[in-house]
């Protein structure tokens, strides 16, 4: 293409001057930003990026190859190196993650899969689509209690849970809160039990100086806007096994039973063997890429979302100082109103990389969760429940087949009494000073109210 001045304008250089551009724009904006105190919303969780997630989303855009590719080769490979695992895939969510988990485990494919009727032991305290696998593939949880707190697993109640068709412990990094890993995978050792580690909301916190994620079988995470890192939508799966590995990928690949790549250029396919296979059943030679050794679904994302990823998980060890740095000025603020909340708790082994601040409104404080929740948010301050509380008390959950082991007497008191704030690196140390502030204010309010009441 020639330009009014006679210089050749080559794709190349067309590019150079649309990144420069969404550079500006991003500069734009955030010039725009500024925190006003009681004004602007301080959001539990949110998008932090600056221009090179823009450019890497737009320079994807251009190259307009749209679906799972190099990108998303790449986001694999830095993500498992980073985790230090030997398998990984990219899925477009955390709740397609958990699924495929499920049912790589679930798989005819393995030499001893999950069946159903199998047990599954797990906490009722969750997210929805940590448990909903379980269910979907006709295993039956296991309910056991969460410890006070930590809102996690009690690893001390799983002898009780035990029965002859225990197979696997499910659970998920609570906020980001480390499991008591030691005990639950000398328990999953000791029973052969397959386990599954939800680190949807735990990248990059350690246990015992081990990444979450990296003690179980399999470990899941999401790239929702609200998590550690973002795709906008997004999810991964690690394992170090080759066989789940390979199940899983096929799972999400439609069920079919080839690993080369999506849109691979060999037309013998990358591993040779496209056409020279025998399967029983199937005519000599079937293509291996139309050969369906599981029952799959399609839950690929795009590579544009890859291409934001790759940039995002080079900010993660920032992003985790500021999550640590922003739990830890609110919790020394809090930590004088014990008497009005159970404060979080981290297991002396533990290093979160919190996902947010939970707090528990204790039974006999001077005001409900209803009245500090509202409070919080009439001040522009998002709050969260603690994702269902008691999911056994949901609508859609009412007649699922389930054993319950123990009594859920902490998980109960999250469905009652816990909500959580934000600590994510969008929030500065402002607003960190403008939430205390405000839970003073209300905590102040209570507690002269409830004088006057004595009056
Ligand atoms: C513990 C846990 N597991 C799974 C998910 C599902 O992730 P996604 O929203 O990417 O499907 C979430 C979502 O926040 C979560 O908190």
């Amino acid at each position: 293409m020639r330009k009014e001045g006679g210089t050749v304008e080559t794709e190349e250089s067309l590019r150079r001057e649309i990144l420069e551009k969404t550079k500006e724009i991003f500069k734009l904006r955030q010039q725009e930003e500024k925190f006003i105190p009681g004004k602007s919303r301080i959001h539990y969780a949110g998008r932090v990026f600056d221009e090179r997630e823009m450019q890497a989303a737009v320079d994807c855009a251009l190259d307009f190859w749209l679906t799972l590719g190099e990108k998303g080769d790449r986001f694999v490979s830095d993500f498992s190196r980073r985790m230090g695992m030997n398998y990984g895939l990219v899925t477009n969510s955390g709740s397609s993650a958990n699924l495929l988990a499920v049912g790589a485990l679930c798989s005819p494919n393995l030499a001893h899969p999950l069946r159903p009727g199998d047990e599954v032991i797990t906490t009722a305290l969750a997210f929805p689509t940590t448990l909903n696998p379980i269910l979907q593939y006709g295993l039956i949880p296991v309910f056991v209690d969460v410890e006070e707190g930590t809102y996690n697993l009690d690893a001390g109640r799983l002898e009780s849970a035990l029965s002859d068709r225990t197979r696997a412990v499910v659970l998920a990094h609570t906020l980001g809160n480390p499991a008591e890993m030691d005990r639950i995978m000398e328990f999953a050792k000791e029973h052969s039990l397959y386990v599954l580690e939800d680190t949807c909301d735990a990248l990059d916190s350690f246990y015992d100086g081990k990444r979450c994620g990296t003690f179980g079988d399999l470990s899941t995470y999401s790239f929702y806007a609200a998590h550690h890192i973002t795709m906008g939508e997004g999810g991964a799966l690690l394992t170090n096994s080759l066989n789940l590995y390979r199940q899983a990928l096929s799972l999400r690949d439609w069920g079919r039973a080839c690993y080369c790549r999506t849109g691979e250029r060999n037309p013998n396919g990358a591993c040779g063997h496209r056409f020279d296979q025998i399967f029983d059943g199937l005519p000599d030679g079937y293509d291996h890429k139309y050969v369906y050794s599981n029952i799959g679904y399609n839950l690929k994302p795009l590579d544009l979302q890859c291409a934001v990823g790759v940039e995002q998980l080079k900010k993660l060890p920032e992003f985790t100082k500021r999550r640590r740095e922003n739990f830890e000025t609110l919790f020394n603020g809090v930590k004088q109103y014990e008497e009005y909340f159970i404060l979080p708790r981290a297991l002396p082994k533990a290093e979160p990389s919190w996902f947010a601040f939970p707090l528990t409104v204790r039974g006999d404080a001077p005001f409900t969760r209803k009245e500090i929740v509202t409070y919080l948010e009439q001040n522009q301050i998002e709050t969260r429940m603690l994702f269902a509380g008691n999911i056994l008390r949901h609508p859609g959950y009412r007649n699922i087949r389930s054993r319950t082991a123990g009594e859920l007497i902490h998980t109960e008191k999250a469905l009652n009494g816990s909500f959580f704030i934000g600590v994510y690196p969008g929030i500065t140390n402002e607003m960190i000073h403008y939430i205390l502030d405000v839970l003073r204010r209300f905590l102040s309010q209570s507690a002269e109210k409830t004088v006057g009441t004595e009056d």
